[in-house]
């Protein structure tokens, strides 16, 4: 079944808890968590502190998207907060073989994020330790951003290659949810569309029900 991942980043965050619960009360069990560190990509977001708030008042699967340079350097931070997969992109890891592995030894589901602008044939080598495959259907650092539509093929591309996790990050709402399922992807992450109209129950519910 098809998951719909409410992206934190578009929460109100003056009241995150309760719009979690919201995410939650419309299906959501899968939380994604977008870190920006102001230097891989141009925008600042949250940390460990943020993850670990998080961790104490829910229960749903957290899914840790690092948009960070050098995410070695935090990858036992953010375990230790409490998310249950770290995502890394292929374009800050020269070792990514060496992360996926590291990540897996801290007993989380490992996964590989591309840019829209990077090619599926630079994780050939490293599929095989990919619990997730995160597909970015926006150039990373901002919420709010109009769905690349050439990232559908890059999705069907890469489901032909495995059984892992495929994952869709970016401009995904009611009119192209169900595309991105047809492609291939299992998690669909959803920011604006379910954080930006006021009602988060009723926008995961309502994002649930086109992919029916
Ligand atoms: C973008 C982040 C996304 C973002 C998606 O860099 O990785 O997870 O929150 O937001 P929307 O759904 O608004 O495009
Ligand atoms: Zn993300």
């Amino acid at each position: 079944m098809p998951e719909i991942l409410p992206s934190l980043l578009a929460a109100d965050f003056a009241c995150l808890g309760d719009q979690i619960a919201q995410a939650e009360a419309g299906g959501a069990t899968v939380l994604h968590v977008d870190v920006m560190d102001g230097h891989f990509v141009p925008n600042i977001s949250m940390g460990p502190p943020v993850l670990a708030a998080v961790r104490k008042i829910s229960k749903s699967f957290l899914d840790v998207h690092l948009m960070i340079s050098d995410p070695d350097r935090y990858l036992a931070a953010f375990a230790d907060a409490g998310a249950d997969s770290l995502l890394v992109h292929q374009e800050t890891c020269p070792h990514l073989h060496r992360t996926l592995e590291a990540i897996k030894k801290l007993g989380l589901k490992c996964g590989a994020a591309l840019n829209p602008g990077t090619p599926i044939s630079t994780l050939d080598e490293a599929l095989d330790l990919c619990g997730i495959v995160l597909v970015m259907s926006v150039n990373p650092g901002f919420g709010g951003q109009k769905f690349i539509p050439s990232t559908l093929a890059k999705t069907r591309a890469l489901r032909a290659k495995g059984k892992f996790l495929l994952e869709m990050d970016g401009g995904i709402g009611l009119d192209n949810a169900r595309a991105c399922v047809d492609a291939g992807a299992d998690w669909l992450v959803c920011g604006t569309s379910v954080f930006g109209n006021g009602d988060p129950a009723a926008s995961v519910h309502r994002l649930f029900a086109t992919l029916q």
